[in-house]
């Protein structure tokens, strides 16, 4: 359940201790729930690797509370960032930097780059303060898991930590991933800050594109978000149609406009636009839903869209 008041400041308190401590923590962020240590210790940061199952070259991305604490963990702040930062923070964009040498290389997993950002949720914000140091986090799902965009996600991944209860996550994507620090800024990830958004401030920026073998952002070559059951993306309503009509028992996962179609059929309301779909998209792809598997209309690639479609082609087993 969620808390609030007295009960959610000493639950804050135990928290933060247990990041002192060394421990891990799922605690919650304006993206997706984040699994997170002190970022300054190998030895905190080598729990959160263990616990999620996690490949040791997928590097984290560091949260700070404020502009002091990020040049605790950048070497240098480039005048591109700054400005992309003071534009965007506290907020779901995550800028590449020159790693500080306070900050041990199993986070940034040996990459010269640390990832960090500073999240817009209070309570996030109140348990970087309260445990005085930066927080490594990645989403707290298991390895190969959709993002927890609840506090019952975490849990039902990690039974056994601590997860302070924010509800439901705003976006419900996580944050954009980019590197400014060359001539040709680039997107590594994409995510809750559209491309739109940042192509008002930089109208140069593109999408680096994840070639096989070398994918740009080391996260992007593993599987990813995977429902515990097959999950068919389509490009058009007919095909799905037909594709359902031979399956046992299907499970439709479609913007609201869209059920009508559906009759019949178990449906998950994903909502009626793109922000709406992004909010609801990975609790629909952990739905406890009956079905042999699930299959999903691909949404416009614009806006928050991309981001989702994103997410759909890398949870699919196939995408017609
Ligand atoms: O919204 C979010 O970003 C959430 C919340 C908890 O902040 N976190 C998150 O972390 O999604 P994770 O670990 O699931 O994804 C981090 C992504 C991965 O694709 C990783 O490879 C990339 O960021 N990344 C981290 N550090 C990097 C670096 N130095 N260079 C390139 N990519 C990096
Ligand atoms: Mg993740």
């Amino acid at each position: 359940m969620r808390t609030t008041g007295a009960t959610a400041r000493a639950q804050l308190r135990r928290a933060a201790a247990i990041i002192r401590r060394g421990g891990i923590v799922g605690f919650p962020t304006e993206t997706v729930y984040g699994l997170g240590a002190n970022a300054l210790s190998a030895d905190a940061v080598r729990g959160i690797f263990r616990a999620k199952g996690r490949p040791a070259d997928n590097p984290l991305i560091v949260h700070v509370a404020d502009e002091r604490m990020l040049d605790d963990v950048a070497a240098a702040v480039p005048p591109t960032a700054r400005l992309l930062l003071r534009r965007f923070w506290p907020g779901p964009l995550t800028i590449l930097f020159e790693r500080s040498p306070h900050i041990p290389e199993i986070v940034t997993a040996g990459l010269p780059t640390v990832a960090v950002r500073i999240p817009d949720h209070p309570v996030a914000l109140a348990l970087i303060r309260e445990a005085g140091v930066p927080i490594a986090a990645p989403s707290a799902n298991r390895s190969g898991r959709p993002s927890p965009t609840s506090a019952a996600h975490v849990r039902e991944d990690f039974p056994k930590v601590m997860v302070l209860d924010g509800g439901p996550t705003r976006h419900g994507v996580e944050s954009t991933v980019i590197d400014v620090r060359g001539a040709r800024p680039m997107v590594l990830r994409l995510g809750a800050i559209t491309l739109e958004q940042l192509r008002g401030v930089l109208p140069r920026i593109t999408v680096a594109a994840g070639v096989a073998g070398a994918p740009s952002s080391p996260g992007q070559k593993y599987l990813h978000y995977s429902p515990s059951r097959p999950l068919f993306v389509f490009r058009r309503k007919e095909t799905l149609l037909r594709y359902a009509k031979g399956l046992r028992r299907p499970v439709i996962l479609c913007a609201s406009g869209q059920k009508r179609h559906f009759k019949g059929y178990t449906t998950v309301d994903l909502g009626a636009n793109a922000d709406e779909i992004a909010h609801n998209l990975f609790a629909a792809l952990r739905t406890k839903m009956r079905g042999d598997c699930l299959l999903v209309l691909a949404v416009q690639k614009k806006g928050k869209g991309r981001a989702v479609m994103d997410r759909l082609e890398r949870a699919a087993t196939k995408v017609l």
